[in-house]
């Protein structure tokens, strides 16, 4: 079995999880990209990788189809990735849901359907993933990177049950880095506005509004967060924080 550390990533082929992978791609870890509907997306992020890092062993980075909604998919995700991987040693647990409702609106955020999907995607796919990687975490002393946001830290957000649920997740990695400590570290980032594809849900005049609101009068750059994960998986003394990273937003 190679020593090289390998990254679980999941919701890794687009957005933020994309630019952990590459950064921790570029400092010689192998990666796990998981994604859920776009397989053609991931294998051209996993072909990128290989030829940005004159990668010469082919199965240094690799891609699988696991939706986290649902737990048997999460499990069997860890599953693959020890059998192809052989060890885990960071995992970034990126993957989010929110439905866009008008927040001044309460009947517009009393969905059942859209609170159980943010439950499910927001808090109970980053305990399960937890969970089924735990052995493998522990053999490695590995760090568990959860992506909540700002909307877990502020009244407000794309919807209540997003809000509600990151401010659980990030409450719940507190927690979590108790249980698993002391040989697995457990922390959280918290992003501002980031323009990805989540955002092109925002109409311009929201994101001028968020971008005048900031300290910086800036949008975050994503590479930004995706240094803050790394220095998170790096950092041997650090477990249990939120670490915040919106450009002076909720100052
Ligand atoms: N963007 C922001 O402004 C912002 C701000 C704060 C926090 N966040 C948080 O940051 C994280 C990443 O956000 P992002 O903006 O990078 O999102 P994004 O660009 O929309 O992320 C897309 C990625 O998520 C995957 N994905 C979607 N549904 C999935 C599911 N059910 N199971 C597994 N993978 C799934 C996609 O795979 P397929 O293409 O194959 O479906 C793709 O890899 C989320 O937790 C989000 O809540 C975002």
């Amino acid at each position: 079995m190679t020593e090289t550390p390998v990254l679980l990533a999941t919701a890794g082929s687009a957005g933020l999880g994309a630019a952990v992978v590459r950064l921790f791609a570029k400092n010689g870890y192998r990666v796990v990209v998981n994604y859920a509907h776009n397989s053609e997306r991931a294998a051209e992020l996993i072909k990128e990788l290989l030829v940005a890092t004159n990668q010469v062993d082919d199965n240094a980075y690799i891609s699988i189809q696991a939706d986290l909604a649902i737990k048997n998919d999460v499990e069997r995700l860890v599953k693959e990735t020890i059998s192809y991987m052989g060890r885990i040693d960071v995992v970034l647990s990126n993957g989010g849901w929110t439905r866009f409702t008008n927040m001044k609106s309460l009947d517009d955020n009393v969905s059942e359907d859209d609170w159980d999907r943010a439950f499910a995607i927001n808090v109970k796919s980053h305990i399960w993933l937890l969970h089924a990687a735990k052995e493998a975490l522990d053999i490695s002393r590995g760090a568990y990177i959860t992506t909540a946001s700002i909307a877990g830290l502020s009244s407000n957000g794309s919807s209540l049950a997003y809000s509600v649920t990151k401010a659980a997740q990030i409450h719940m990695a507190k927690q979590l880095a108790r249980m698993v400590g002391p040989r697995i570290r457990v922390n959280t980032v918290s992003p501002g506005l980031l323009l990805t594809e989540w955002a092109e849900r925002f109409t311009d005049d929201q994101k001028e509004a968020h971008r005048q609101k900031t300290a910086l009068k800036r949008f975050v750059n994503i590479d930004d967060v995706a240094d803050q994960v790394l220095t998170l998986a790096k950092s041997s003394s650090t477990t249990g924080i939120n670490v915040v990273v919106d450009a002076g937003y909720i100052l």
